[in-house]
């Protein structure tokens, strides 16, 4: 939630930080905002509206400053207006301030500031840091240590409590950036002769692949010669500086319409990349050496739990399905929101496992420390390197998809759902699949990117498909075993993009009142594997169609149901038990897909939504 882009350097920032707050956009669109260091003061320029809109509001300006910050805003504290926009500057017209997080304590710092004579122009938490910057700017004496600025903003943040990733310029200090970090991301981009703080990578890609994870506590100070980490205790930091392994390519849309179509297409090759030297020599295993976990280790285990947030729990539920059956062991799944205030009671011998695209979930990341705190080995399987999560846990599998950029999740979806499934066959096979099984099985796994690709065909007749049912207020997602959390995805894939009310339920669950909303004006989408709930299946089917429900129905290939049964068949490709649910999401993220942009929304960008929820 929002983005915050930081320059220091030799080239105009206005440009450099327009570009990386497009980058940015995708986790906060209600409003952007720009202030550049130049000609000894700050000038600032913000709006409500997206980044397109600043772009117009700066062209209204003379930028041409080399030290800058820019944010754009998903709104917490007050609503989407130009005066909430950040950057904010401080009532002495000192200092400038770009946050993303929450200030929770704000309330009473900013009744203690009022009796200081500060005053307010928004209605944010953030406003309240860059006042309470300038207030011990004003109070404390020059004690001629190295940065004023820095010592300012460090005071300033130990009196806070809550989130936060901040920038911070000072009328006072040219070519001078303070950046800090505690639960929210930032990283500092190390180029030639320059410096790019911002909230993840893609904003800073296009000028270096070298960075700097900062940590939380930690305030880097940057001027035009250099940069120094501390934290907030000042003691000194030695910088690591890591290579980002993707290119600005893969931040961009190439031929795509936008991102979500971009990254469903990518799924065949994002498989790939997921399981690319995570077999065992003898083809009958994965294997995983992330997991900082000896195979003796892991055979201790007799409990496993797992916490996630949206798409990436329903990933979750589906490796619930797989570890059961294959692994045979007892598998719990949590929101992640839900287990950090739950108390859960876990016992010695459970592997505790967080699931997060982002890696910084705040709910997923609190999971995670409330699981560390109780002295459990926390493992995540993530997809942006270097995140939070990825840092905090004892070890964990990264998916290796590339930057997922549209806010619905696609490509990451469908390789935690892979990743779900290989863990069951690596546990399995240290229990008691056999070795002709766990054969069967990787063989299986290495079909998955073919599959889908197949299953991408059929994106002609789902589009017409999606044409003819965009017009209806509420649709039904129905599936059974591992495809019951495919169906919640469907729905919450459809509700995100297209905000058409849909459910997932249980096929069988619907009969206990969900049928109560079926009428011709509610159909229903149906998964119908082959196997032993095909005949359950369509028992449900028939309930729907004798009140007048239409059915989109899933279908394995060589499926034959009742005639006239379902409106409209989508035939997925027959295939082993650990592929299906993946094969089955490429049909509903076609079906949302579709109707979301029959419906002229912006698919990319849904209203109220940002990537990575970073706020509770
Ligand atoms: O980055 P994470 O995987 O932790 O994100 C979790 C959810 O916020 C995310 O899956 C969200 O539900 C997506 N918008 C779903 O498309």
């Amino acid at each position: 939630m929002c983005g915050i882009v930081g320059y220091v350097g030799k080239q105009k920032a206005a440009s450099i930080i327009l570009e990386g707050l497009k980058r940015l956009e995708y986790r906060g669109y209600d409003s952007a905002g720009l202030c550049l260091l130049q000609g000894g003061q700050l000038d600032l320029a913000k709006k409500a509206g997206r980044v397109e809109v600043l772009v117009k509001e700066v062209a209204r300006h003379r930028f041409i400053g080399t030290t800058g910050i820019g944010h754009t805003r998903w709104a917490t504290h007050g609503g989407v207006t130009d005066a909430n926009a950040h950057p904010h500057i401080s009532s002495d017209g000192k200092f400038a301030l770009i946050h993303n997080g929450v200030i929770e304590n704000y309330a009473q710092i900013k009744t203690f500031l009022l009796t200081k004579g500060y005053t307010f122009k928004s209605e944010t938490d953030t406003e309240v840091l860059c006042n309470l910057i300038a207030y011990h700017y004003a109070k404390e004496p020059d004690d001629g240590g190295a940065s004023r600025l820095l010592e300012c903003v460090r005071k300033a943040l130990r009196h806070v409590d809550g989130t936060y990733g901040i920038a911070v310029l000072g009328v006072d200090f040219p070519d001078e950036l303070v950046a800090a970090r505690k639960a929210s991301p930032l990283l500092l981009g190390v180029g030639d002769g320059e410096y790019i703080i911002a909230s993840d990578a893609s904003a800073l890609i296009s000028r270096t692949q070298n960075v700097v994870y900062l940590k939380d506590g930690e305030l880097v100070h940057i001027t035009a010669a250099g940069f120094t980490i501390t934290t907030l205790d000042q003691a000194d930091v030695s910088p690591v500086v890591d290579k980002i392994t993707w290119t600005i390519s893969d931040a961009e849309l190439g031929s795509h319409a936008n991102f979500m179509e971009k990254e469903i297409y990518e799924q065949p090759v994002a498989l790939e990349n997921t399981m690319r030297g995570r077999f065992s020599e003898d083809g009958s295993t994965a294997n995983f050496g992330g997991l900082n976990l000896s195979a003796a280790e892991l055979r201790q285990i007799d409990r496993f739990m797992f916490c996630a947030c949206g798409s990436a729990w329903h990933a979750c539920l589906v490796a619930e399905h797989l570890i059961e059956r294959y692994a045979r062991l007892p598998v719990e799944v949590d929101y992640a929101s839900e287990f950090r205030y739950r108390n859960s009671p876990l016992d010695r011998n459970t592997l505790f496992f967080v699931m997060s695209q982002s890696g910084e979930t705040i709910d997923t990341l609190a999971a995670l420390r409330e699981a560390k705190r109780k002295g459990y080995r926390v493992l995540a399987i993530n997809n942006v390197v270097g995140s939070s999560i990825a840092r905090e846990a004892d070890g964990g599998v990264y998916q290796h998809v590339g930057p997922e950029i549209g806010v619905a999740s696609t490509k990451a979806f469908t390789s935690q759902l892979l990743l779900g499934a290989m863990m069951a066959l690596y546990v399995a096979r240290l229990r008691d699949m056999s070795f002709n099984d766990g054969v069967q099985y990787v063989n299986a796994l290495k079909g998955a990117p073919d599959l889908v690709r197949k299953t991408l065909l059929q994106a002609p007749h789902i589009k017409a498909i999606a044409e003819r049912y965009s017009g209806y207020s509420d649709i039904l997602f129905l599936g059974r075993l591992s495809l019951f959390p495919i169906a919640l995805e469907g729905a919450l894939k459809l509700k995100e993009i297209s905000y058409i009310h849909a459910e997932g339920y249980p096929a069988a669950e619907m009969k206990h009142g969900p049928i109560a909303l079926i009428s011709e004006k509610c159909p229903s989408v149906f998964f119908v594997p082959k196997g032993e709930i095909f005949n359950k299946i369509v028992s449900s089917m028939q309930e729907i169609k004798a009140r007048k429900g239409k059915i989109i129905a899933i279908v394995t290939e060589g499926c034959e149901l009742p005639a006239g049964l379902a409106d409209e068949v989508i035939p997925i490709p027959d295939c082993h038990e650990a592929v299906l649910p993946i094969v089955a999401t490429v049909p509903v993220q076609l079906l949302s897909y579709y109707i979301a942009l029959k419906l002229k929304c912006d698919v990319d960008k849904p209203r109220n939504l940002a990537k990575s929820v970073t706020v509770e």
